[in-house]
């Protein structure tokens, strides 16, 4: 993963945890309503995939275990993992594109409803993406997967495009990065990626009118599960992420100012609100900052909260980064993966970081987002997540109003009680996440994830999951057998 290069490693925050009676009083054990759904405290707990899904999508007792291990901690909420909405093969990614999915889903419901008694609000992260290859060895690509232009055919000198793909193997990388086009270079080094500005494609230039109606199904179909409402995934490196972008150029109305960029989000959350009413909790996920070159930035940000807020979402959840565009090489074989880069850093950040260090670093934006969907006379909650793990910051957080609800993902996986625990004034017994990202490299090799903290304790207990390689357990022991 990518550090800045100041690396200054930054230790945990000092923590002085708050009494039970102190807790109690707090603005994040407070009760706040989304639309048609009251959460009984401000605490969240993002979306993270575990990577524990069938290879057709669908829900495992290994995923139900996941999030009956975060219910028992009994947040606010918990938005389940980006589940795709397409009918398309998608390797271990929950699944929401078809009926076949929904007693699955109805299970993972029923199981958060029990274990966490009723307490825990439970959402779905809806998610598209655009198809990314992975990345090929030289000889295949130049041999056979590189569709031979004239371009290559003029740089040879030749017609015969045997002699062309001759030509091209025998040359180094300086010589090949003269002849293919920067499209062509970037499918050999990384993996064809398909963009939402690549117009000359059917299927992207028909996004527009596909999307609104995939979206709503399998928002009806959350419903249908038992959700108490969907999170649309507007946030890192995926499609509607991509029509949000500064570098969406789109010359259909869908691209270009921040107007265009923000009409299909918003014909989206049209398609689905009429589809699901407005009982059902609908909100999406968006970035803060895109942190990359030529991308969207806050002031871009405050627009789209500003317009999601009118068209009447009940939520925003602010994440920031996570985009193809910065992301490192991959090895041969495999994909890039979108949280490699700067702007992954500031996704997900480590103590391995810069002067201002990874702890809240996403609120300053978060809270200049906020403040101009309450100047344009919304009061739409706001979601802040990045970095938090302790109940000093996400109540000063809170108390400063630059944000109504505190997400924690990594703290969560690190302690699934530590929510319950701060609220029972045992603060002290909280097994605080170490931020240097273990979770996020199993992430990224589609591993199932787990946390350093707990996977190889008790190995050998009764009814302990292990992971495909039998040497990690999968959730985090139960809260009794802690050490004090
Ligand atoms: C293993 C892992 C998987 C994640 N999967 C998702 C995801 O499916 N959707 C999403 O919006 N964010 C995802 N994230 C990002 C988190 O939701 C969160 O924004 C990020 O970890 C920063 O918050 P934190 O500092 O509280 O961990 C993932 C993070 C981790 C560590
Ligand atoms: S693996 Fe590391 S970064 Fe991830 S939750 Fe555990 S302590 Fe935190």
């Amino acid at each position: 993963m990518w550090r800045p290069p100041e690396r200054i490693r930054h230790p945990l925050p000092d923590e002085a945890w708050p009494s039970a009676q102190e807790a109690a009083a707090s603005t994040l054990y407070s009760p706040v309503r989304l639309g048609p759904v009251s959460l009984a405290h401000r605490t969240w707990i993002p979306a993270m995939v575990p990577w524990r899904a069938t290879e057709d999508g669908f829900v495992t007792p290994d995923v139900l275990a996941w999030y009956r291990r975060f219910a028992q901690g009994k947040p606010g909420a918990i938005v389940v993992e980006a589940t795709g909405i397409r009918d398309v093969p998608s390797g271990p990614l929950l699944r929401i594109g078809h009926a076949r999915f929904v007693p699955g889903l109805r299970s993972l419901v029923d199981t958060v409803r029990e274990a966490s008694e009723g307490h825990t609000k439970l959402f779905i992260q809806l998610i598209d993406f655009l198809r990314i290859r992975r990345r090929p060895p030289r000889g295949r690509f130049l041999g056979g997967f590189l569709e031979i232009t004239d371009a290559h055919r003029d740089a040879v000198g030749t017609r015969d495009d045997a002699v062309v793909r001759e030509a091209l193997l025998a040359m180094d990388d300086a010589e090949l990065s003269e002849v293919l086009s920067e499209r062509e270079l970037e499918a050999l080094r990384f993996g064809d990626r398909e963009r939402v500005t690549d117009l000359h494609l059917p299927h992207i230039a028909a996004l527009p009118q596909a999307l609104p109606g995939l979206f709503a199904d399998a928002a009806a179909r959350a419903k249908e599960a038992g959700f108490d409402g969907v999170e649309l995934h507007y946030a890192h490196a995926y499609t509607m992420a991509s029509f949000l972008s500064a570098r969406n150029t789109r010359t259909d109305g869908y691209g270009g100012d921040r107007a265009s960029r923000v009409r299909l989000p918003l014909e989206v959350f049209g398609a689905v609100r009429s589809r699901v009413g407005a009982d059902f909790c609908v909100g999406c996920r968006f970035l803060s900052h895109e942190i990359i070159e030529g991308g969207s930035n806050v002031a871009d940000a405050a627009y789209f909260g500003q317009r999601f807020a009118e068209a009447g979402m009940d939520f925003l959840s602010l994440s920031r980064g996570g985009k193809f565009e910065d992301a490192l090489q991959p090895k041969e074989g495999w994909s890039a993966y979108p949280y490699t880069g700067p702007s992954g850093y500031e996704c997900m950040p480590t103590v391995f970081s810069d002067a201002s260090g990874p702890y809240g670093r996403n609120v300053d934006a978060v809270a200049t987002i906020r403040s101009a969907v309450r100047a344009s006379g919304y009061d739409t909650p706001i979601v802040v997540a990045g970095g938090i793990g302790t109940f000093s910051q996400a109540e000063s957080i809170l108390r400063a109003g630059h944000a109504d609800v505190v997400g924690a993902a990594r703290q969560s996986l690190a302690d699934p009680d530590w929510f319950a625990k701060v609220l029972e004034g045992q603060g002290a017994d909280v097994r605080r996440c170490k931020f240097t990202n273990y979770c996020e490299a199993l992430d990224q090799k589609h591993r199932q994830v787990t946390c350093q903290l707990w996977d190889r304790q008790d190995l050998d207990a009764p009814d302990v999951m292990l992971s495909h390689d039998g040497r990690r357990r999968l959730t985090a022991p139960a809260r009794r057998r802690w050490p004090r």
